[in-house]
């Protein structure tokens, strides 16, 4: 596209300026013939109009330099106006020991106008609970979890870990404190324990592994060349969709945050290697607090409070039990999964 229009931008002046000598030679060719001017004049002229070529052309271009350059620096001067993390408030904030606690207040978030994802959420976690988020498709669970990791601001109410809230802490300290295996994993084109520690230049081998092997990536590394070292290609393309979860898994493991997010994290798993995922997962969220967003009622079922999302709004809260005694949504909902699949895929044994 970009070279189609230097063709014919070089074509236009090239014409232009091949036209304006010939409109000239002419003219004057036309005058020396009745005797106006003289030989040496046409001659003269002739020099003087391919001098002049070069610079038009050299002006051509450089007009057409500008006007990308001007193109260029409005994009610039846009992504310039976002706001950077340098702008968010930078207290010194006491790290906290142990699992979060975490707070919903009100909390509502759109998109625009018409695409109203959250309205008016509350809920809390407290410190080591486990919550669990359920609904259909579009409920707008990923965007709950995405206005905890601050890639959302809420347009209305307060989201607080440990009574602060999140707004008045630098990203970076935010995140370092929450885990997350979101619903679709991109990897770097790096080795496989690079993927798992993410940065942490001083990682210990054997707790790589140990992520790993919480995350049931054992038997898949156990076959590689090179093991752990092995490099996943560009977006991780060499893995399959399972395989990313659960290096997302192994991530998350390795993290030990005090907050830990699981967005479908095990949606991609097969039954068996789910089963096992959720056990490990159960052990090693020991010292964090859990939101689990899931489809899949079975995996909820064990979570200190489940909340029943549908188009933004929390329409039923409660433990298993009682959302069954309630017989609303979940219940309907339960019914018909428990058809489905007889197996519960998160059991603490
Ligand atoms: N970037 C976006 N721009 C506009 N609307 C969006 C955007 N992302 C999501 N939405 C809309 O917001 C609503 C909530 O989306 P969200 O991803 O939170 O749903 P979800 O509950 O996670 O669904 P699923 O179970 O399919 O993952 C949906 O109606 C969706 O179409
Ligand atoms: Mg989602």
């Amino acid at each position: 596209m970009f070279h189609r229009r230097r063709l014919e931008h070089g074509a236009a002046v090239a014409l232009v300026f091949s036209a304006t000598v010939a409109l000239g030679l002419a003219l004057v060719s036309r005058d020396a013939v009745q005797g106006g001017v003289s030989l040496g004049a046409v001659v003269m002229l002739n020099a003087y109009l391919l001098q002049l070529m070069r610079p038009l052309e050299m002006l051509g271009f450089a007009a057409r330099d500008l006007g990308q350059g001007l193109a260029y620096l409005s994009s610039l001067s846009h992504l310039l106006a976002q706001p950077t993390e340098a702008q968010r408030p930078r207290e010194a904030g006491t790290a906290s020991k142990g699992p979060a606690d975490l707070e919903f207040d009100n909390v509502s978030f759109s998109f625009n106008a018409e695409r109203v994802a959250l309205r008016e959420v509350s809920f809390r976690a407290s410190a080591g609970a486990t919550l669990a988020v359920v609904g259909p498709s579009g409920a707008g669970k990923s965007s709950l979890v995405r206005l905890i990791l601050g890639l959302y601001t809420p347009s209305g109410g307060v989201i607080r870990l440990d009574g602060r809230p999140i707004s008045t802490l630098a990203l970076e300290d935010l995140r370092n404190q929450i885990a997350v295996v979101a619903q679709d994993t991109i990897l770097l084109d790096d080795s496989l324990a690079a993927n798992i520690a993410l940065g942490s230049a001083a990682a210990e081998a054997q707790e790589i592994a140990g992520a790993a092997a919480a995350a049931q990536l054992s038997d898949l590394v156990a076959l590689l060349p090179e093991g752990l070292r092995t490099r996943v290609g560009s977006r991780g393309l060499k893995l399959s969709g399972g395989e990313r979860q659960r290096v997302a898994i192994a991530r998350a493991a390795f993290k030990r945050a005090r907050l830990l997010l699981l967005d479908e994290a095990t949606a991609s798993l097969d039954p068996v290697t789910e089963q096992a995922v959720w056990r490990d997962l159960a052990a090693l969220g020991e010292g964090a607090t859990r939101l689990i967003v899931t489809h899949r009622l079975a995996a909820a079922r064990q979570a200190d409070e489940i909340l029943v999302l549908d188009q933004g709004a929390i329409v039923e809260r409660g433990d298993h039990r009682a959302l069954l005694e309630a017989g609303g949504l979940y219940a309907r909902l339960w019914d018909e999964q428990h058809r489905a699949a007889a197996s519960a895929p998160w059991a603490h044994g």
